[in-house]
């Protein structure tokens, strides 16, 4: 039987053992899927250990993972983290499933259409640089990065290389920025229980918003989106479906169905999706 594993820390709450155990049970694939603490100085080490065939790496470790890879895919290379590793050989070739997982949930699940929307997106960490790349591609028409390290909101926007659509800003401009069509929390912010502090002006009567966060983790900003008079306010969790979905598609060359486990995760409370 083959075995994957995914890489993080926290990795306790990871939902993605359950996720790959139903995709298994839905396409009759025999794997066994564990979740193992890492972090910077031991991933290395641990991901050698485990013997996997393949892997999924979530916080703190795209970019470690992303470092390590002999080979990366184009949209990992724009993201310049990888969330998939896939064994090659001796060595592994790595992906980033995220961005995808969220236009298709966006799009598909919400009904959304992406496509001339004028996008912000908060944060410019590792969540950002995962998702930045597939938001252009679904044809977004602006994307403004607003960062409280404004350096990394500007070196995201460089490195996405699209001058005309793309715009990176500090904190204190928010205000000056107008209204948005869609507003993304890629901020940690709520992980270290900080409240972002932002105007009202920036939803105007058909914005909608998406925390990249879920359970708990999502609630204070989709709060304040829905205070704010957004129409759709989405967190994180079918985000982490689809992009589990494409990672599967890449180990086993089957896509399974999405909605039921995406049905299932919904129903449970949100409680069970706080992250410590
Ligand atoms: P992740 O992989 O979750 O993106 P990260 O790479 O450490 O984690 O990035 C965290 C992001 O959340 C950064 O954009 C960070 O802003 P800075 O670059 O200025 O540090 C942002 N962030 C964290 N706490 C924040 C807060 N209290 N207010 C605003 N932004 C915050």
């Amino acid at each position: 039987m083959k075995h994957y594993a995914v890489f993080g820390s926290p990795i306790h709450h990871s939902q993605s053992p359950f996720i790959h155990a139903m995709f298994a049970q839905q396409t009759g694939i025999a794997l066994e899927y564990t979740a193992i603490e890492a972090g910077h100085d031991d991933f290395r080490a641990k991901l050698d250990a485990s013997a996997v065939d393949g892997a999924n790496v979530t916080l703190p470790l795209k970019k470690d993972a992303f470092t390590l890879c002999a080979d990366v895919s184009s949209r990992a290379r724009r993201a310049r983290a990888v969330n998939t590793l896939i064994r090659d050989g001796d060595g592994w070739r790595g992906d980033n499933t995220d961005g995808l997982g969220l236009v298709r949930d966006l799009t598909e699940r919400r009904g959304m259409d992406l496509r001339q929307r004028r996008v912000l997106m908060l944060g410019a960490g590792g969540a950002a640089h995962g998702v930045a790349p597939a938001l252009l591609d679904a044809g977004v028409r602006e994307l403004v990065i607003v960062n409280r390290t404004i350096s990394r909101a500007e070196q995201l926007s460089d490195a996405l290389g699209e001058p005309d659509r793309v715009h990176a800003r500090g904190w204190d401009a928010l205000a000056k920025l107008g209204s948005f069509d869609l507003l993304i929390n890629a901020t940690a912010a709520s992980r270290s229980g900080a409240l972002l502090t932002l105007p009202m002006a920036l939803v105007e009567s058909r914005s909608d918003a998406v925390d990249l966060s879920y359970g708990e983790a999502a609630v204070a900003f989709l709060a304040w989106a829905r205070a704010a008079g957004c129409v759709k306010t989405v967190d994180g969790l079918g985000m982490l479906v689809e992009q589990a979905a494409e990672s599967f598609l890449l180990w086993h060359g089957v896509r399974p169905q999405t909605d039921a486990v995406f049905a299932d995760l919904s129903a449970r409370s949100v409680a069970l999706f706080t992250a410590d």
